[in-house]
Protein backbone atom coordinates (compact mmCIF):
# COMPACT_ATOMS: atom_id res chain seq x y z
CA UNK A 1 0.00 0.00 0.00
CA UNK A 2 1.33 3.74 -0.93
CA UNK A 3 2.23 5.53 2.39
CA UNK A 4 -0.79 7.99 2.92
CA UNK A 5 0.44 11.60 1.35
CA UNK A 6 1.26 14.00 4.80
CA UNK A 7 0.53 17.02 2.18
CA UNK A 8 -2.57 16.19 0.23
CA UNK A 9 -4.12 19.22 -2.27
CA UNK A 10 -7.01 20.54 -0.74
CA UNK A 11 -9.20 22.23 -2.59
CA UNK A 12 -11.46 25.66 -2.57
CA UNK A 13 -14.02 27.33 -4.16
CA UNK A 14 -11.75 30.65 -3.05
CA UNK A 15 -10.31 32.24 -6.02
CA UNK A 16 -5.89 31.66 -6.62
CA UNK A 17 -5.52 34.61 -7.64
CA UNK A 18 -7.90 37.11 -5.95
CA UNK A 19 -6.56 40.06 -7.29
CA UNK A 20 -7.31 39.33 -10.56
CA UNK A 21 -10.30 38.65 -9.23
CA UNK A 22 -11.07 41.60 -7.48
CA UNK A 23 -10.72 43.13 -10.87
CA UNK A 24 -13.34 41.61 -12.21
CA UNK A 25 -15.66 42.16 -9.55
CA UNK A 26 -14.73 45.86 -9.93
CA UNK A 27 -15.36 45.71 -13.46
CA UNK A 28 -18.66 44.34 -12.89
CA UNK A 29 -19.83 46.68 -10.35
CA UNK A 30 -18.95 49.88 -13.20
CA UNK A 31 -20.67 47.35 -16.13
CA UNK A 32 -23.79 47.18 -13.66
CA UNK A 33 -23.75 51.14 -12.63
CA UNK A 34 -23.28 51.91 -16.80
CA UNK A 35 -26.31 49.57 -17.44
CA UNK A 36 -28.33 50.91 -14.77
CA UNK A 37 -27.71 54.05 -15.72
CA UNK A 38 -27.92 54.13 -19.78
CA UNK A 39 -31.45 51.95 -18.44
CA UNK A 40 -33.45 54.60 -20.75
CA UNK A 41 -31.69 54.63 -23.84
CA UNK A 42 -32.39 50.65 -24.56
CA UNK A 43 -35.52 49.28 -25.83
CA UNK A 44 -37.83 47.76 -22.96
CA UNK A 45 -37.72 44.36 -24.32
CA UNK A 46 -36.03 42.64 -27.52
CA UNK A 47 -36.81 39.16 -28.78
CA UNK A 48 -34.42 36.31 -27.71
CA UNK A 49 -32.30 35.54 -30.79
CA UNK A 50 -32.50 31.24 -31.59
CA UNK A 51 -28.85 31.42 -31.60
CA UNK A 52 -28.60 32.99 -27.78
CA UNK A 53 -31.37 30.58 -26.79
CA UNK A 54 -29.43 27.75 -28.47
CA UNK A 55 -25.89 28.90 -27.40
CA UNK A 56 -27.08 28.79 -23.39
CA UNK A 57 -28.05 25.04 -24.14
CA UNK A 58 -24.43 23.10 -22.87
CA UNK A 59 -23.07 19.96 -21.25
CA UNK A 60 -22.61 19.72 -17.34
CA UNK A 61 -19.50 21.52 -17.03
CA UNK A 62 -16.96 19.15 -16.40
CA UNK A 63 -13.86 21.42 -15.77
CA UNK A 64 -13.42 25.10 -14.68
CA UNK A 65 -13.57 27.69 -17.36
CA UNK A 66 -11.92 31.35 -15.99
CA UNK A 67 -14.67 33.37 -14.49
CA UNK A 68 -13.84 36.34 -17.01
CA UNK A 69 -15.16 34.11 -20.17
CA UNK A 70 -18.01 33.50 -18.46
CA UNK A 71 -18.49 36.82 -17.56
CA UNK A 72 -17.85 37.59 -21.09
CA UNK A 73 -20.51 35.05 -21.76
CA UNK A 74 -23.25 37.35 -19.98
CA UNK A 75 -22.87 40.63 -21.10
CA UNK A 76 -22.97 39.03 -24.72
CA UNK A 77 -26.01 36.38 -24.31
CA UNK A 78 -27.68 37.08 -20.93
CA UNK A 79 -27.46 40.93 -20.12
CA UNK A 80 -29.28 42.23 -23.13
CA UNK A 81 -32.22 39.99 -22.81
CA UNK A 82 -34.00 40.42 -19.71
CA UNK A 83 -37.92 40.61 -18.72
CA UNK A 84 -37.58 44.61 -19.09
CA UNK A 85 -39.07 45.89 -15.63
CA UNK A 86 -36.04 48.30 -14.90
CA UNK A 87 -36.90 50.29 -17.82
CA UNK A 88 -38.87 53.41 -17.22
CA UNK A 89 -41.72 52.33 -19.86
CA UNK A 90 -41.72 48.83 -18.26
CA UNK A 91 -45.75 48.95 -16.30
CA UNK A 92 -46.48 44.86 -17.11
CA UNK A 93 -48.43 43.08 -14.74
CA UNK A 94 -47.12 44.51 -11.34
CA UNK A 95 -43.48 44.76 -11.32
CA UNK A 96 -41.06 46.58 -9.12
CA UNK A 97 -38.10 48.19 -10.35
CA UNK A 98 -34.86 47.59 -7.97
CA UNK A 99 -32.50 49.88 -7.56
CA UNK A 100 -28.83 50.62 -7.43
CA UNK A 101 -28.67 50.44 -3.88
CA UNK A 102 -30.88 47.66 -3.83
CA UNK A 103 -28.12 46.08 -6.03
CA UNK A 104 -24.87 46.36 -3.65
CA UNK A 105 -27.10 45.81 -0.98
CA UNK A 106 -27.85 41.82 -2.23
CA UNK A 107 -23.84 41.82 -2.43
CA UNK A 108 -23.16 42.41 0.69
CA UNK A 109 -26.04 40.17 1.96
CA UNK A 110 -24.61 37.51 -0.51
CA UNK A 111 -20.72 38.11 0.75
CA UNK A 112 -22.17 37.40 4.37
CA UNK A 113 -24.54 34.55 3.00
CA UNK A 114 -25.94 33.69 6.57
CA UNK A 115 -28.76 31.39 6.65
CA UNK A 116 -31.12 32.95 8.51
CA UNK A 117 -33.14 30.12 9.88
CA UNK A 118 -32.55 30.79 13.74
CA UNK A 119 -29.60 31.33 16.10
CA UNK A 120 -28.24 33.99 17.72
CA UNK A 121 -26.72 36.16 14.55
CA UNK A 122 -27.04 39.82 13.61
CA UNK A 123 -29.41 38.77 10.59
CA UNK A 124 -32.17 38.13 12.89
CA UNK A 125 -31.93 41.32 14.74
CA UNK A 126 -31.70 42.83 11.10
CA UNK A 127 -35.23 40.95 9.89
CA UNK A 128 -36.82 41.68 13.00
CA UNK A 129 -36.26 45.38 12.42
CA UNK A 130 -38.03 45.30 8.82
CA UNK A 131 -40.29 43.53 9.71
CA UNK A 132 -41.15 46.08 12.96
CA UNK A 133 -41.10 49.14 10.03
CA UNK A 134 -43.02 47.24 7.92
CA UNK A 135 -46.20 47.22 10.58
CA UNK A 136 -44.95 50.88 11.54
CA UNK A 137 -45.76 52.30 8.14
CA UNK A 138 -49.02 50.19 7.50
CA UNK A 139 -50.13 51.52 10.69
CA UNK A 140 -50.16 47.66 11.42
CA UNK A 141 -50.10 46.75 15.50
CA UNK A 142 -46.51 46.68 17.09
CA UNK A 143 -47.19 43.55 18.71
CA UNK A 144 -47.43 41.44 15.53
CA UNK A 145 -45.30 39.45 14.15
CA UNK A 146 -43.83 38.68 11.01
CA UNK A 147 -41.57 37.52 8.61
CA UNK A 148 -39.96 37.57 5.16
CA UNK A 149 -41.11 35.48 2.91
CA UNK A 150 -39.97 35.11 -1.49
CA UNK A 151 -43.52 37.08 -2.58
CA UNK A 152 -46.92 37.79 -1.81
CA UNK A 153 -47.73 34.44 -3.12
CA UNK A 154 -45.84 33.08 -0.61
CA UNK A 155 -46.85 35.75 2.11
CA UNK A 156 -50.64 35.02 1.36
CA UNK A 157 -50.14 31.40 1.72
CA UNK A 158 -48.66 31.74 5.08
CA UNK A 159 -50.73 33.74 6.42
CA UNK A 160 -54.14 31.31 5.05
CA UNK A 161 -52.06 28.64 6.63
CA UNK A 162 -52.51 29.95 9.96
CA UNK A 163 -55.80 31.26 9.79
CA UNK A 164 -56.83 27.41 8.64
CA UNK A 165 -55.26 26.08 11.46
CA UNK A 166 -56.49 29.05 14.24
CA UNK A 167 -60.29 28.68 13.06
CA UNK A 168 -59.50 24.88 13.43
CA UNK A 169 -61.52 23.38 16.54
CA UNK A 170 -59.37 20.44 16.31
CA UNK A 171 -55.66 19.69 16.68
CA UNK A 172 -55.18 20.31 12.85
CA UNK A 173 -51.58 19.88 12.84
CA UNK A 174 -52.28 16.47 13.85
CA UNK A 175 -55.36 15.42 12.27
CA UNK A 176 -54.91 17.36 9.07
CA UNK A 177 -58.27 17.70 7.23
CA UNK A 178 -59.52 14.19 8.11
CA UNK A 179 -60.28 15.69 11.46
CA UNK A 180 -62.78 17.75 10.21
CA UNK A 181 -66.30 17.85 10.80
CA UNK A 182 -67.50 20.16 8.71
CA UNK A 183 -66.20 21.44 5.58
CA UNK A 184 -64.64 24.80 5.58
CA UNK A 185 -65.08 27.94 3.30
CA UNK A 186 -63.08 31.00 2.22
CA UNK A 187 -64.68 34.25 1.27
CA UNK A 188 -63.02 36.73 -1.76
CA UNK A 189 -64.14 38.56 -3.88
CA UNK A 190 -63.91 37.49 -7.82
CA UNK A 191 -60.75 40.08 -8.69
CA UNK A 192 -58.63 38.55 -6.04
CA UNK A 193 -55.34 37.18 -7.07
CA UNK A 194 -55.15 33.77 -8.20
CA UNK A 195 -52.64 32.91 -5.35
CA UNK A 196 -55.22 33.23 -2.95
CA UNK A 197 -56.85 30.21 -5.12
CA UNK A 198 -53.79 28.23 -5.13
CA UNK A 199 -52.84 28.89 -1.28
CA UNK A 200 -56.56 27.10 -0.70
CA UNK A 201 -55.49 24.57 -3.26
CA UNK A 202 -52.06 23.82 -1.53
CA UNK A 203 -53.61 23.52 1.78
CA UNK A 204 -55.59 20.91 0.73
CA UNK A 205 -59.58 22.37 1.10
CA UNK A 206 -59.89 22.10 -2.83
CA UNK A 207 -60.92 25.56 -4.60
CA UNK A 208 -64.36 25.01 -4.12
CA UNK A 209 -64.00 26.11 -0.80
CA UNK A 210 -62.69 29.52 -2.11
CA UNK A 211 -66.22 31.34 -2.53
CA UNK A 212 -65.36 33.85 -5.12
CA UNK A 213 -67.86 36.73 -4.71
CA UNK A 214 -69.18 39.15 -6.81
CA UNK A 215 -67.86 42.77 -7.39
CA UNK A 216 -69.60 46.30 -7.90
CA UNK A 217 -68.98 48.09 -10.69
CA UNK A 218 -65.54 49.87 -9.13
CA UNK A 219 -64.26 45.91 -8.63
CA UNK A 220 -65.08 46.33 -5.06
CA UNK A 221 -66.18 43.21 -3.25
CA UNK A 222 -70.27 43.18 -3.12
CA UNK A 223 -71.37 42.84 0.62
CA UNK A 224 -74.94 41.74 0.23
CA UNK A 225 -73.10 39.09 -1.41
CA UNK A 226 -70.62 38.25 0.89
CA UNK A 227 -73.08 38.02 3.45
CA UNK A 228 -75.97 35.91 1.43
CA UNK A 229 -73.00 33.28 0.49
CA UNK A 230 -71.81 32.67 4.06
CA UNK A 231 -76.00 32.41 5.38
CA UNK A 232 -76.07 29.99 2.51
CA UNK A 233 -72.86 28.18 3.09
CA UNK A 234 -73.93 28.10 7.01
CA UNK A 235 -77.31 27.16 6.56
CA UNK A 236 -76.26 24.22 4.54
CA UNK A 237 -73.75 23.34 7.18
CA UNK A 238 -70.24 24.55 6.16
CA UNK A 239 -67.71 25.75 8.45
CA UNK A 240 -66.72 29.28 6.88
CA UNK A 241 -63.03 30.04 8.34
CA UNK A 242 -61.71 33.33 6.71
CA UNK A 243 -62.39 35.98 4.78
CA UNK A 244 -60.09 37.76 2.00
CA UNK A 245 -60.05 41.28 1.44
CA UNK A 246 -58.04 43.57 -1.12
CA UNK A 247 -55.83 46.42 -0.61
CA UNK A 248 -55.29 47.05 -4.42
CA UNK A 249 -56.45 44.25 -6.80
CA UNK A 250 -54.26 42.79 -9.03
CA UNK A 251 -56.56 44.07 -12.04
CA UNK A 252 -57.51 47.83 -11.65
CA UNK A 253 -56.16 48.24 -8.21
CA UNK A 254 -59.49 48.73 -6.65
CA UNK A 255 -59.54 48.53 -2.71
CA UNK A 256 -62.63 46.19 -0.86
CA UNK A 257 -64.24 48.29 2.01
CA UNK A 258 -61.61 46.92 4.10
CA UNK A 259 -63.37 48.31 7.05
CA UNK A 260 -66.69 46.77 6.61
CA UNK A 261 -65.41 43.55 6.35
CA UNK A 262 -63.23 43.96 9.37
CA UNK A 263 -66.63 44.61 11.46
CA UNK A 264 -67.94 41.64 9.29
CA UNK A 265 -65.30 39.47 10.70
CA UNK A 266 -65.72 40.26 14.42
CA UNK A 267 -69.27 40.11 13.98
CA UNK A 268 -69.57 36.34 12.00
CA UNK A 269 -66.30 35.13 14.24
CA UNK A 270 -63.92 34.85 10.80
CA UNK A 271 -60.56 35.66 10.80
CA UNK A 272 -60.23 38.15 7.88
CA UNK A 273 -56.98 37.98 6.07
CA UNK A 274 -55.56 41.27 3.86
CA UNK A 275 -53.96 40.77 0.46
CA UNK A 276 -52.30 44.02 0.34
CA UNK A 277 -49.32 42.60 -2.57
CA UNK A 278 -48.98 46.43 -3.45
CA UNK A 279 -52.07 48.25 -2.52
CA UNK A 280 -51.56 48.43 1.03
CA UNK A 281 -48.61 50.94 0.68
CA UNK A 282 -51.64 53.68 0.41
CA UNK A 283 -51.02 53.47 4.19
CA UNK A 284 -47.66 56.11 3.27
CA UNK A 285 -49.76 58.84 1.83
CA UNK A 286 -52.06 60.99 3.69
CA UNK A 287 -54.10 61.30 0.61
CA UNK A 288 -54.59 57.52 -0.31
CA UNK A 289 -54.39 56.24 3.45
CA UNK A 290 -58.39 56.62 3.49
CA UNK A 291 -57.85 53.54 0.70
CA UNK A 292 -56.85 51.51 3.35
CA UNK A 293 -59.13 51.91 6.27
CA UNK A 294 -60.03 48.92 8.55
CA UNK A 295 -56.60 46.68 7.15
CA UNK A 296 -54.72 47.23 10.63
CA UNK A 297 -57.73 45.53 12.27
CA UNK A 298 -56.49 42.27 9.93
CA UNK A 299 -55.94 38.96 11.63
CA UNK A 300 -53.00 38.82 8.93
CA UNK A 301 -51.59 40.97 6.15
CA UNK A 302 -48.95 39.86 3.56
CA UNK A 303 -47.57 42.61 0.69
CA UNK A 304 -44.60 42.54 -1.01
CA UNK A 305 -41.43 45.08 -0.89
CA UNK A 306 -40.81 44.45 -4.20
CA UNK A 307 -43.64 45.71 -6.02
CA UNK A 308 -44.36 49.59 -4.90
CA UNK A 309 -41.19 49.64 -2.40
CA UNK A 310 -38.66 48.93 -5.81
CA UNK A 311 -36.73 46.53 -3.92
CA UNK A 312 -34.79 44.08 -5.72
CA UNK A 313 -36.66 40.83 -5.92
CA UNK A 314 -37.39 38.78 -3.88
CA UNK A 315 -39.28 39.80 -0.80
CA UNK A 316 -42.34 40.42 0.65
CA UNK A 317 -43.34 40.06 4.12
CA UNK A 318 -46.36 38.17 5.88
CA UNK A 319 -47.96 39.68 9.50
CA UNK A 320 -49.95 37.92 11.89
CA UNK A 321 -51.62 39.77 14.63
CA UNK A 322 -51.24 36.80 17.22
CA UNK A 323 -47.52 35.61 17.44
CA UNK A 324 -48.78 32.57 18.99
CA UNK A 325 -51.02 31.76 15.75
CA UNK A 326 -48.41 32.26 13.98
CA UNK A 327 -45.86 30.47 15.75
CA UNK A 328 -48.42 27.38 16.57
CA UNK A 329 -48.58 26.99 12.54
CA UNK A 330 -44.81 26.39 12.05
CA UNK A 331 -42.59 25.88 15.09
CA UNK A 332 -40.93 22.44 15.07
CA UNK A 333 -38.86 21.28 17.76
CA UNK A 334 -36.59 18.66 16.46
CA UNK A 335 -33.43 17.28 18.06
CA UNK A 336 -31.23 18.91 15.46
CA UNK A 337 -32.61 22.56 16.15
CA UNK A 338 -32.69 22.68 19.68
CA UNK A 339 -32.18 26.19 21.69
CA UNK A 340 -29.44 26.62 24.00
CA UNK A 341 -29.71 29.22 26.61
CA UNK A 342 -26.63 31.34 25.86
CA UNK A 343 -24.74 31.95 22.38
CA UNK A 344 -25.03 30.47 19.09
CA UNK A 345 -27.84 28.32 19.16
CA UNK A 346 -29.52 30.70 21.72
CA UNK A 347 -31.72 34.14 20.07
CA UNK A 348 -35.39 35.00 20.82
CA UNK A 349 -36.93 34.54 17.24
CA UNK A 350 -36.32 31.85 15.05
CA UNK A 351 -37.81 32.17 11.61
CA UNK A 352 -37.71 29.03 10.66
CA UNK A 353 -41.07 29.14 13.07
CA UNK A 354 -42.87 31.52 11.41
CA UNK A 355 -43.07 29.67 7.98
CA UNK A 356 -42.33 26.42 6.06
CA UNK A 357 -38.80 27.31 5.13
CA UNK A 358 -35.90 26.79 7.59
CA UNK A 359 -33.01 27.95 5.27
CA UNK A 360 -33.13 30.85 4.13
CA UNK A 361 -30.85 34.22 2.73
CA UNK A 362 -30.64 37.75 4.53
CA UNK A 363 -33.07 39.56 2.45
CA UNK A 364 -33.38 41.72 5.09
CA UNK A 365 -30.40 43.18 4.73
CA UNK A 366 -31.53 45.12 1.32
CA UNK A 367 -34.88 46.78 2.97
CA UNK A 368 -32.70 47.49 6.05
CA UNK A 369 -29.97 49.57 4.03
CA UNK A 370 -32.87 50.76 1.73
CA UNK A 371 -35.27 51.75 4.40
CA UNK A 372 -32.67 53.34 5.50
CA UNK A 373 -31.34 55.27 2.72
CA UNK A 374 -34.59 56.73 1.17
CA UNK A 375 -36.29 57.19 4.46
CA UNK A 376 -40.49 56.21 4.48
CA UNK A 377 -41.64 59.92 3.49
CA UNK A 378 -39.54 59.00 -0.44
CA UNK A 379 -41.18 56.17 -0.75
CA UNK A 380 -44.78 57.84 0.06
CA UNK A 381 -44.01 60.72 -2.02
CA UNK A 382 -43.21 57.81 -5.10
CA UNK A 383 -45.79 56.11 -4.46
CA UNK A 384 -48.26 59.45 -4.65
CA UNK A 385 -46.18 59.94 -8.13
CA UNK A 386 -47.41 56.36 -9.56
CA UNK A 387 -50.59 57.57 -8.59
CA UNK A 388 -50.71 60.85 -10.20
CA UNK A 389 -49.04 59.42 -13.72
CA UNK A 390 -51.96 56.75 -14.02
CA UNK A 391 -54.57 59.61 -13.17
CA UNK A 392 -52.24 61.47 -16.13
CA UNK A 393 -52.48 58.60 -18.72
CA UNK A 394 -56.39 57.99 -17.50
CA UNK A 395 -56.88 61.35 -18.96
CA UNK A 396 -54.71 60.99 -21.68
CA UNK A 397 -57.13 57.91 -22.72
CA UNK A 398 -60.53 59.54 -22.02
CA UNK A 399 -59.21 62.78 -24.21
CA UNK A 400 -58.23 60.61 -27.29
CA UNK A 401 -61.24 59.90 -29.64
CA UNK A 402 -59.41 56.28 -30.40
CA UNK A 403 -58.88 54.73 -26.84
CA UNK A 404 -61.15 53.86 -24.49
CA UNK A 405 -60.64 53.28 -20.57
CA UNK A 406 -61.91 50.05 -19.49
CA UNK A 407 -62.27 50.45 -15.77
CA UNK A 408 -61.92 52.95 -12.48
CA UNK A 409 -58.47 53.80 -12.18
CA UNK A 410 -58.56 54.51 -8.44
CA UNK A 411 -54.56 53.61 -8.04
CA UNK A 412 -51.58 53.01 -10.08
CA UNK A 413 -53.34 50.81 -12.55
CA UNK A 414 -55.21 52.57 -15.86
CA UNK A 415 -56.73 50.02 -18.32
CA UNK A 416 -57.53 50.99 -21.69
CA UNK A 417 -57.94 49.49 -25.11
CA UNK A 418 -57.73 51.06 -28.86
CA UNK A 419 -61.31 51.20 -30.20
CA UNK A 420 -61.82 53.79 -32.28
CA UNK A 421 -65.66 53.01 -32.81
CA UNK A 422 -67.80 50.56 -35.55
CA UNK A 423 -65.49 47.70 -34.77
CA UNK A 424 -66.74 44.36 -33.05
CA UNK A 425 -65.71 42.85 -30.19
CA UNK A 426 -64.26 39.62 -31.34
CA UNK A 427 -62.34 42.11 -33.81
CA UNK A 428 -61.49 44.70 -31.25
CA UNK A 429 -59.63 42.10 -28.95
CA UNK A 430 -57.92 40.64 -32.13
CA UNK A 431 -56.68 44.41 -32.99
CA UNK A 432 -55.44 44.84 -29.17
CA UNK A 433 -53.71 41.97 -28.65
CA UNK A 434 -51.37 42.71 -31.94
CA UNK A 435 -50.96 45.96 -31.18
CA UNK A 436 -49.83 45.13 -27.93
CA UNK A 437 -47.28 42.24 -29.67
CA UNK A 438 -45.98 44.98 -31.54
CA UNK A 439 -45.59 47.31 -29.09
CA UNK A 440 -43.16 44.72 -27.42
CA UNK A 441 -41.71 44.34 -30.31
CA UNK A 442 -41.23 48.26 -30.96
CA UNK A 443 -39.11 48.40 -27.42
CA UNK A 444 -41.23 51.36 -26.53
CA UNK A 445 -43.00 50.41 -23.85
CA UNK A 446 -44.35 47.41 -22.04
CA UNK A 447 -47.78 47.04 -20.72
CA UNK A 448 -49.26 43.86 -19.92
CA UNK A 449 -52.99 43.03 -20.69
CA UNK A 450 -56.12 41.45 -18.91
CA UNK A 451 -59.98 40.84 -19.55
CA UNK A 452 -62.56 42.83 -17.98
CA UNK A 453 -66.24 42.20 -18.21
CA UNK A 454 -65.24 39.89 -21.16
CA UNK A 455 -63.40 43.12 -23.10
CA UNK A 456 -59.48 42.59 -23.41
CA UNK A 457 -57.46 45.27 -21.81
CA UNK A 458 -54.33 47.28 -22.57
CA UNK A 459 -53.20 46.95 -18.52
CA UNK A 460 -50.49 49.65 -16.87
CA UNK A 461 -49.68 49.17 -13.76
CA UNK A 462 -47.55 51.70 -12.54
CA UNK A 463 -44.82 50.91 -10.03
CA UNK A 464 -41.85 51.94 -11.41
CA UNK A 465 -39.77 54.88 -9.85
CA UNK A 466 -38.32 55.93 -12.93
CA UNK A 467 -41.19 56.81 -14.93
CA UNK A 468 -41.94 60.16 -16.25
CA UNK A 469 -44.75 62.20 -17.59
CA UNK A 470 -43.20 61.87 -20.84
CA UNK A 471 -43.19 58.52 -21.16
CA UNK A 472 -46.79 57.93 -20.78
CA UNK A 473 -47.10 60.51 -23.49
CA UNK A 474 -44.84 57.93 -25.76
CA UNK A 475 -47.20 54.91 -24.95
CA UNK A 476 -49.85 56.67 -25.73
CA UNK A 477 -48.68 57.92 -29.77
CA UNK A 478 -46.95 54.67 -29.42
CA UNK A 479 -50.36 52.84 -29.11
CA UNK A 480 -52.80 55.05 -31.62
CA UNK A 481 -49.80 54.62 -34.19
CA UNK A 482 -50.20 51.07 -34.25
CA UNK A 483 -54.00 50.83 -33.80
CA UNK A 484 -54.24 52.86 -36.73
CA UNK A 485 -51.73 50.89 -38.84
CA UNK A 486 -53.28 47.58 -37.96
CA UNK A 487 -57.24 49.38 -38.41
CA UNK A 488 -55.31 50.04 -41.99
CA UNK A 489 -53.94 46.43 -42.45
CA UNK A 490 -57.33 44.98 -41.31
CA UNK A 491 -59.28 47.32 -43.47
CA UNK A 492 -57.12 46.18 -46.57
CA UNK A 493 -57.68 42.55 -45.88
CA UNK A 494 -61.36 42.51 -45.69
CA UNK A 495 -60.99 44.38 -48.99
CA UNK A 496 -59.13 41.71 -50.04
CA UNK A 497 -61.34 38.50 -48.94
CA UNK A 498 -64.19 40.52 -49.50
C1 LIG B 1 -52.87 41.70 -5.43
C2 LIG B 1 -51.75 40.71 -5.60
N1 LIG B 1 -51.62 39.71 -4.73
C3 LIG B 1 -50.63 38.80 -4.82
C4 LIG B 1 -49.71 38.87 -5.83
C5 LIG B 1 -48.61 37.85 -5.90
O1 LIG B 1 -47.42 38.46 -5.52
P1 LIG B 1 -45.99 37.83 -5.87
O2 LIG B 1 -45.88 37.92 -7.36
O3 LIG B 1 -45.02 38.73 -5.17
O4 LIG B 1 -45.97 36.44 -5.38
C6 LIG B 1 -49.80 39.90 -6.77
C7 LIG B 1 -48.85 39.98 -7.88
O5 LIG B 1 -48.98 40.78 -8.77
C8 LIG B 1 -50.84 40.84 -6.65
O6 LIG B 1 -50.96 41.85 -7.51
Amino acid sequence: MEPENPNPIEETLDPQDWQSLRRLGHRMVDDMFDYLQDVRRRPVWQPIPPGVKSGLKKPLPQEPRPAEEIYQDFLESVLPYPLGNIHPRFWGWVIGTGSATGMLAEMLAAAMNPNTFGGEQIAAYVENQVVDWCKEMLGYPAGASGVLVSGASVANLVCLAVARNSEASFDIRRLGLQGASQRFTLYASAETHSCIKKAVELMGLGDEALRLVGVNADYQIDLNDLQERLAADRQAGLQPVCVVGNAGTVNTGAFDDLQALSELCQRENLWFHVDGAFGSLAALSSDLRHLVKGMERADSLALDLHKWMYMPYEIACALVRDPGAHRNTFAENPHYLARAERGLASGNVWFSELSPQLSRGFRALKAWFLFQEHGIQKYARLVEQNVAQASYLAALVDASPVLERLAPAPLNIVCFRYNPGGVDEAMLTRLNQELLIRLYESGIAAPSATTLSGRYAIRVANSNHRSRREDFDLLVEAVVRIGKELEGEYAAQSVKEG
